[in-house]
């Protein structure tokens, strides 16, 4: 049993002694049983600018924490991505005693020191998206995401299904030492690795970045004579970046080369209905309430799974896409 965090207690005698005062007949006029007016803070350590994935993300964690909602969100983007600037937000969300903090590491490993010293103010923290590694639930209270394990074994799945008699594919990686990375190439590894004709050509990181991914992919087609039929691309901006490579080269995104992506953002989706990308699966962004929810039960003292998973849907034809697309939120 997790000691019950600092506001927890403050909520519980703050709703003691309303109680008490309502039974004497004492106390103010308002009769309500809140904890009074006071904003529970939260200390977000964010990524900041990345792509479309992650701006949809923060954009609604920030239009969720509002104060109407009972919050103040203080919004701590890293600087360039920059894992020493989050360390630094972290140590002074912990000294500054916030209720609790958010984290969405840019790295997965360097974070026992500033969890434990977390745990020692007994604030909580819940890590949003992006896990730590080694992974020690014992120094966080849960992670919320989306399962990037399930996630890239349905794209392995339908890349199976595509090439029933194989053909030489690469991976298109995001940043090294990112956990959802490692968990992405563990889904597709497990699930592509009995399938003796689906041939691994290569993997190399292109940085969620759909230039880099643009440059790194007309080389690979080069250097194998444009010998690939299929890439799977760790998020939707490498995607679109192999499929302008593919075309720059002479070829047909869809046709001669499928490029599976993860994210399902709207230009993601827009291509797969255009067939310049053949699979798009969901790494649904929008799960701001399921976070408000788990903040307060935390904050109330209840126990909560140490990974909340949130689900995402997959889309496998321009008639899925297209669809789609009229209700999609980002
Ligand atoms: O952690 C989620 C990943 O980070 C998304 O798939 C990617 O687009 C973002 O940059």
């Amino acid at each position: 049993m997790r000691s019950i965090p600092r506001v927890a207690r403050a909520f519980a005698v703050a709703g003691a002694l309303t109680l008490a005062l309502a039974a004497c007949g004492g106390g103010d006029d308002d009769t309500s049983t809140s904890g009074g007016d006071e904003l529970v803070t939260v200390g977000f350590v964010a990524v900041g600018p990345e792509g479309g994935w992650r701006q949809a993300n923060e954009a609604n964690v920030q239009d969720t924490f509002t104060e109407e909602a009972g919050f103040e969100l203080k919004y701590a983007p890293a600087t360039n991505l920059d894992q020493r600037s989050q360390i630094d937000a972290f140590t002074s969300f912990v000294d500054e005693g916030v209720d609790v903090i958010l984290l969405s590491a840019t790295e997965g490993a360097g974070w026992e020191d500033s969890l434990r010293r977390a745990q020692e103010a007994e604030i909580p923290v819940i890590l949003v998206d992006r896990g730590i590694e080694p992974d020690d639930t014992s120094l966080y209270v849960t992670r919320i995401a989306p399962d990037n394990y399930e996630v890239s074994t349905a794209v392995a799945e339908w890349a199976v299904s595509e090439f029933p008699d194989g053909g030489n594919y690469f991976v298109l990686e995001g940043p090294a030492g990112v956990s959802v990375v490692n968990e992405r190439n563990r889904g597709w590894d497990d699930a592509v690795a009995s399938v003796p004709g689906l041939v691994k050509v290569g993997a190399q990181t292109a940085n969620w970045s759909t230039e880099e991914a643009k440059s790194v992919f007309e080389t690979v087609l080069k250097s194998n004579n444009n010998d690939i039929q299929l890439v799977f691309a760790q998020n939707d901006e490498m995607g679109l970046g192999a499929a302008i490579a593919v075309e720059e080269a002479g070829l047909t995104p869809g046709v001669d080369v499928k490029i599976a992506t993860i994210d399902g953002t709207k230009p993601a989706l827009e291509a797969l209905a255009e067939g310049r990308l053949s699979f798009v699966a969901e790494y649904n962004p929008l799960f701001g309430e399921t976070l408000l929810e788990v903040v307060e039960q935390v904050l109330n003292g209840e126990e909560v799974e140490p990974y909340i998973v949130v689900p995402s849907e997959t889309f496998d034809s321009p008639e899925a896409a297209t669809a789609a697309l009229p209700s999609r939120k980002y």
